[in-house]
């Protein structure tokens, strides 16, 4: 089966075809980082505008490189949940359209479980039921993933994601939007033990993280120096920074594994590019005897071909959309996909 993928929930419009869920048969990214680093941020309303200026594009680029005409596609498939809602919208519209004139199936995808099925694209052998680990620029979640379409939320943040933690911190010490790939550089020239930095527990709740503590303290260094006079080491500072982050999301993650019994691991979302992270938990995995899973760099950032891949498992269970799919800028990872995810309020 063959899925014509879309992704627009936040900064990249991406377009894809992916057969049965494994094998990636084209795959476009355009990615609007270069505009939105110079707010520090992504501003909503220009995301909107360029995914409606590129998506025709790219939708008709993915199916050249496949060398596939819209007849040959079996179905469409796009991110409705959870994003930017405007962002989102000009994806589901544009699907929901292209379905309707092509007369294929409609399926609405789960940005994060998305994230979580680039692992099927880089490891055939992949199967539920597992335990993941998702840190990604909105979203920080331990899940039991029982089937392909079937979550169980372990433990999630209270308050910042763990991407968004990073870009903070970065910001703070001077780095461009998106901030976590210079902290990942920076720390590698710094000294991780340089500052003593809190890692929050919270009571009753073992696999829930928090990281707006951990942010603030940065930002409350750096005031300080400042007005001290005093300059930082940015190296230590960073890699004092990612070190806690990633002790916390290891500790959670591995405690979670060894109370479930489950020694099956995958790593998903854009912070899984951290090479602390990567190199923490493979560490911890080999040490503890668990089989873990890491997806490649390129699948890591928001793409199209995690969600197609998605998608085939949505198909399979029987979440089929139709005309009224809308966007959700909010839904959890555990919701029951009734193929709509019109019936949330945002
Ligand atoms: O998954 P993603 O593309 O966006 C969401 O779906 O939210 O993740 C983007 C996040 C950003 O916060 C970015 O700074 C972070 O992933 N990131 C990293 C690294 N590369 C990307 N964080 C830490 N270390 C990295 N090497
Ligand atoms: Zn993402």
């Amino acid at each position: 089966m063959r899925i014509l993928a879309i992704e627009s929930s936040c900064d990249e419009t991406a377009a894809a075809l992916v057969q049965d869920g494994r094998t990636v048969l084209s795959s476009l990214v355009n990615s609007q980082v270069a505009e939105h680093a110079q707010y520090g941020g992504v501003v909503p309303e220009i995301a909107s505008r360029r995914h409606i200026e590129n998506i025709g594009g790219l939708v008709r680029g993915a199916l050249e490189q496949a060398e596939m005409t819209l007849s040959e596609v079996d179905a469409v498939a796009v991110t409705c949940c959870p994003g930017l809602i405007g962002a989102l919208l000009v994806g589901v519209n544009f699907a929901k359209g292209l379905a309707y004139a092509a007369n294929k199936p409609l399926i609405g995808v789960h940005h994060i479980r998305g994230h979580i099925a680039a692992n099927y694209i880089a490891y055939p052998e992949l199967k539920p039921p597992f335990f993941a680990l998702v840190v990604s620029g909105g979203h920080t979640v331990i899940t039991r993933v029982k089937d392909y379409a079937k979550f169980e939320i372990i433990g999630t943040t209270r308050d910042d994601a763990a991407g968004e933690a990073f870009d903070k911190a970065a910001r703070v010490l001077g780095f461009p939007y998106p901030g976590g790939v210079y902290i990942d550089k920076a720390a590698q020239r710094g000294n991780p033990h340089a500052y003593a930095l809190p890692m929050p527990v919270i009571d009753g709740h073992p696999y829930d993280f928090s990281f707006s503590g951990l942010k603030t303290a940065v930002i409350n260094l750096a005031h300080k120096a400042e007005q001290k006079g005093e300059t930082l080491d940015a190296n230590d500072l960073a890699a004092s920074f990612q070190h806690t982050a990633v002790t916390m999301l290891c500790n959670r993650f591995f405690a979670a594994a060894q109370q479930y019994g489950e020694k099956k691991l995958v790593l998903a979302g854009g912070v899984a590019a951290n090479s602390e992270l990567r190199k923490e938990l493979e560490k911890r995995a080999e040490a503890g005897g668990y089989e873990l899973f890491i997806p490649p760099l390129a699948l890591c950032v928001d793409n199209a071909a995690m969600i197609g891949s998605q998608a085939y498992y949505e198909f399979l269970a029987g979440n089929l959309a139709d005309n009224t799919l809308n966007g959700s800028a909010y839904l959890s990872i555990d919701y029951v996909n009734e193929g709509k995810s019109s019936k949330v309020n945002f």
